[in-house]
């Protein structure tokens, strides 16, 4: 990430006045608001919707100039991009002692699996399947962020995506919409606790409302159009879920939806967000998302700014279009004074709740930020974590986990490489402090096993692609050595040793924002690697670092296991040795479908069925299918092994039939058929057989997560209530429909046990 420096001219400390105020009570809160607002004039109430960034980590090709005089003016209702308790100690002083009515500002910033202590990306983190332990991830980034005296942090990122071409799939929790809807809660608690004024809590932003990751072709900030029937039951689960968890803020998506710009799309920022899910929080853009509203062709700056405030939109993220222009809007009654009004509210009880009225500097306390940043106990939570987000993707003849004796050839660019181990949206995680795999083998194994290194490639020779992915520094850096003579070092290096260990992958900004790939296989530097090593005839682990699905189909053919450890944050080297060495039992499941090549995108497990439904192996003419692969991905949503083995007993029903407001329970007993003790995630789907619109083929409904010793059996049981069938039907009614249902039980969705019930009426 980009990193520009934060000077405020002409910092000086005035005696400290500041508006005070209770924060307990939302009476207090409209009495204290509504008194401060009578006091603003327009300009005051219109800079409340201004946030800035004087620098830091900026996504955009603007950064907000002269912002220390725009908060002396009254101009500036929060802040992003910075951190410290100096710096924003400073920023505050200038807004509380120097702009006429004493506002705080807020302090904001992408803390989007972490803050200092990085966690796997959220692609990774929801692999675990472990809403406890990613609650517990967002709770430590809080920490940690407050201890970097900020307030505001612009996740969860929810958006579902089913497309992986699509880079920002790394940044949240794959395909499904019931997964996700409980990730985003447990986020939403984890950032936000049960007070926001707390100094260890602050604000989340769920994000990027709506559908941002429905993109045509998976081009970023592409166009979205959906039918309200999938959108309603697709995509918008999660956005609400955030919701109904009591989320601060939300944040507006780039991109259209059905023609119209979500930043200026009333449908969403007012008839759903806040009519239907009742929101009463914050609505703030993503970056210079009003200015971009000319690009889409909705109206010149002026226009575009009246039409994001009247949709719905209260804060305007660093192209100050509101800043400019909503003044000569409400002369000219293109915007009401209510609306000025509602949104400077919601940001002023934004403050409010963050306890900013009473202590403009609770955030701020050097104390904290020398104790709780990378704290030994963050970093014990980040191996752990980081652990648990991996997927086991293939381990034939159980060459998982690695013997600790012998002599291991560690191969591959990613290997050795601090620079890449955080993956995207790491903003202030410091990759020199990141363990890499190597390093984390050495901590873990010791003198017990040789271990020999060679680099083997880059991680792409594509000059090009290159230049495009290092523009924040260097990712990807080309060898002296040629392609040939690294290849060579490298089989060499395989030839002395028992077992390939190659590590293999992404560089960290391959995937992110802005990082679109219409190829999402290994690099060809990378592929041509892989293919010398196999061609050694030793056994090959490929350790793969990745920000979404690739296209693997070669590689699972060949490779002896395949671990996929996304990219796992600070700890990852320490966690890729625990689980290659067998201390730790991995049980990550994949949370979006692996296609078997780019042709099959879009390929998700929750599909409907079609008039002529594929039979797998069957290729017969006139099907819904491709005549060149099957239509199912190379791995399937909920998949992911264990070096033990789980067995299914067939589902047992309590009852046959389901009455509303009753509720049935469908259990399976669960074995470990292993050596080894082993996590295990349960998973519940059904299927609506006849709807008044076609219902997917699977929908999940429910998991559980349990610990199994050898030849333990446990029997895991599901309620199911009518709750849990329900659906938007074609007017949008959220309904449940009487008549057959199909239940399934298993360890993937697309390995399951099934049972039949009826819901009646
Ligand atoms: C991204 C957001 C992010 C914002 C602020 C934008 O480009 O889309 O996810 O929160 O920048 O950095």
């Amino acid at each position: 990430m980009k990193k520009l420096h934060f000077s405020l001219v002409g910092l000086l400390v005035f005696c400290s006045f500041t508006v005070s105020a209770q924060h307990s009570g939302s009476t207090k809160m409209d009495n204290f608001v509504n008194a401060l607002m009578k006091k603003m004039t327009v300009d005051e109430k219109i800079g409340q919707l201004n946030l800035v960034t004087p620098g830091g980590a900026v996504t955009g090709s603007v950064v907000s100039k002269d912002v220390d005089t725009k908060i002396r003016n009254g101009q500036v209702g929060g802040l992003f991009g910075i951190t410290g308790p100096d710096k924003i100690h400073r920023a505050q002083e200038i807004a509380v002692n120097n702009s006429r009515l004493h506002i705080p500002l807020i302090f904001g910033l992408d803390v989007i699996h972490g803050h200092r202590t990085i966690f796997p990306i959220p692609l990774g983190l929801s692999a675990s399947w472990d809403t406890s332990l990613i609650r517990k991830s967002a709770r430590i980034a809080a920490n940690e962020a407050t201890a970097d005296a900020l307030n505001w942090v612009f996740s969860p990122m929810v958006d579902i995506a089913r497309d992986p071409r699509w880079g920002r799939v790394s940044e949240g929790s794959g395909e499904d919409p019931f997964l996700g809807s409980e990730i985003a809660k447990a986020m939403v608690e984890g950032y936000q606790g049960n007070d926001l004024a707390k100094n260890t809590t602050v604000m989340a932003c769920v994000k990027h409302y709506a559908l941002y990751g429905a993109a045509e072709a998976g081009r970023e900030y592409n166009t979205v159009d959906m039918s309200k029937v999938k959108m309603y039951n697709e995509y918008l689960a999660p956005y609400k879920a955030a919701v109904d968890a009591g989320v601060g803020s939300v944040m507006s998506s780039f991109n259209t939806v059905n023609g119209v710009p979500a930043t200026a799309n009333k449908f969403l920022m007012t008839d759903v967000l806040r009519k239907q899910w009742g929101f009463k929080g914050l609505v703030v853009t993503d970056y210079t998302a009003v200015n971009e509203l000319v690009n889409h062709g909705i109206g010149d700056l002026q226009t575009v700014s009246a039409k994001a405030l009247n949709a719905g939109i209260d804060m305007d993220m660093v192209g100050e279009g509101f800043l400019t222009t909503l003044k000569k809007s409400l002369q000219q009654g293109k915007v009401t004074q209510k609306g000025i009004d509602d949104a400077c509210r919601r940001v002023l009880e934004a403050k409010y709740k963050l306890g900013l009225f009473d202590d403009p500097y609770r955030y701020c306390n050097n104390e904290r930020e020398k104790t709780e940043l990378m704290s030994d106990a963050n970093l014990k939570a980040a191996r752990e974590i980081a652990a648990r987000s991996f997927v086991l993707l293939k381990n034939n003849n159980q060459v998982l986990p690695l013997k600790k004796s012998g002599t291991i050839a560690l191969i591959g660019p990613l290997a050795d490489n601090k620079r890449n181990m955080l993956g995207t949206w790491s903003v202030s995680g410091d990759p020199e402090k990141s363990v890499t795999i190597i390093q984390g083998i050495k901590n873990v194994v010791g003198n017990d096993v040789n271990i020999l290194y060679a680099k083997g490639a880059n991680i792409s020779d594509d000059t090009a692609l290159i230049k495009r992915v290092n523009v924040f520094g260097t990712e990807i850096d080309v060898d002296q050595k040629s392609p040939e003579e690294m290849i060579s070092d490298a089989v060499a290096t395989a030839n002395k040793a028992d077992v390939v260990v190659a590590v293999l992958g992404e560089a960290a900004d391959m995937t992110g924002e802005s990082s679109s790939m219409s190829e999402i296989g290994l690099q060809p530097s990378q592929e041509n690697l892989l293919r010398a090593l196999v061609k050694t005839g030793k056994p090959v682990v490929l350790v793969l670092m990745n920000g979404r699905p690739m296209t693997l189909t070669w590689e699972d053919e060949h490779v002896t296991a395949i671990l996929d450890i996304w990219f796992g944050g600070t700890e990852v080297g320490n966690a890729v040795a625990d689980v290659l060495f067998g201390n730790y039992n991995p049980s990550g499941k994949i949370t979006a479908s692996f296609p078997r090549n780019v042709g099959q995108i879009p390929v998700y497990y929750n599909h409907l069925n079609t008039g002529r439904p594929y039979v797998p192996g069957e290729g017969t003419k006139f099907k819904s299918d491709y005549l060149d692969v099957p239509n199912t991905p190379l791995y399937p949503f909920g998949y992911g092994l264990s070096y033990t083995s789980f067995s299914y007993s067939d589902i047992t029903l309590n009852s046959k039939t389901l009455k509303p407001g009753g509720k049935i329970t469908a259990s399976v007993n669960v074995t470990n058929t292993g050596t080894r003790s082993g996590k295990e995630t349960v998973q519940l789907y059904t299927r609506q057989m006849i709807g008044s619109i076609s219902r997917p083929v699977k929908e999940l409904k429910g998991f559980q997560q349990i610990t199994l010793e050898p030849g333990e059996t446990r029997k895991v049981t599901f309620p199911i209530s009518v709750d849990d069938l329900k659906f938007y039907n074609s007017d949008l009614k959220y309904v449940y429909e009487p008549g057959a249902f199909k239940v399934f039980i298993g360890t993937s969705s697309a390995d399951v046990k099934e049972a039949d019930f009826n819901l009646v009426r």
